[in-house]
């Protein structure tokens, strides 16, 4: 896992990334995993509630999920879960106690796409996530703060598909079981850009 971003253009949307990851061929997880994040034009001296994020996860046989942690841990942290569906890339906001299937996120964070793809060996998904940066489930608060350049993340990666596929609600999981780990993505001044404003405009699709 790389800490010093790699920064890259979305072909399709024109958004400018940083992107950490876990190669493809890499032993930690089968596929490769690839996160990716842009952020607001200030969001390096004034914390952000929101970015817009890359996610490019290997599925088997179109099967699989994925997901990251913003604050690192699987506990105590909001996550996100993507997976792919007939077509559509679905998510859900989870948030977990314990080593144990999340519950449901409660706060108001929300999720709008602007692209997704899938193939047989990989999905990938690009949407913007809205008040995802400070969260509050039924009172357990945390914050990834932007302005320090700085965010311990966390990502995990699996094959088999959830149970309740088009329904993200109601998902169910088994344990995740082709890679896990936390890093410390550094934050480059690629991040933050003026355009944030008009890419994150392209955010139309809501899949519920
Ligand atoms: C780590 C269980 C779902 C993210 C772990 C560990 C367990 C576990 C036991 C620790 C393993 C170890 O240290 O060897 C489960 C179960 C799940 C589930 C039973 C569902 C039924 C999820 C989901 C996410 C997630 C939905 C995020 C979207 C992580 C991350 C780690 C982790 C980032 C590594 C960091 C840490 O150890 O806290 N999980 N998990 N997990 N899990 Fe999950």
């Amino acid at each position: 896992q790389n800490n010093v971003p790699n920064t890259f253009t979305d072909a399709q949307s024109g958004i400018v990334f940083n992107s950490w990851g876990i190669p493809n061929g890499s032993p930690q997880s089968q596929g490769g995993w690839t996160f990716g994040m842009a952020l607001p034009q200030n969001a390096l001296s004034t914390d952000a509630t929101e970015f817009i994020g890359y996610l490019e996860c290997a599925s088997k046989n179109s099967a699989g999920w994925c997901g990251f942690s913003l604050a690192g841990p699987m506990t105590n942290s909001l996550l996100i879960t993507a997976w792919p569906h007939e077509g559509t890339v679905y998510t859900t906001l989870r948030y977990a106690n314990g080593y144990a299937m999340p519950d449901k996120y409660a706060g108001n964070a929300e999720i709008t796409q602007i692209r997704s793809s899938q193939n047989s060996t990989h999905f990938s998904l690009v949407f913007r996530c809205k008040n995802c940066l400070k969260w509050d489930h039924n009172g357990s608060v945390g914050q990834a703060s932007t302005s320090g350049g700085f965010l311990v993340l966390g990502w995990v990666q699996a094959f088999p598909s959830p149970g309740n596929p088009t329904c993200p609600d109601q998902i169910t999981l088994e344990q995740h079981d082709n890679g896990m780990g936390i890093w410390g993505a550094v934050l480059d001044d690629k991040v933050a850009n003026p355009s944030y404003t008009a890419w994150a405009a392209k955010a139309t699709k809501t899949v519920t």
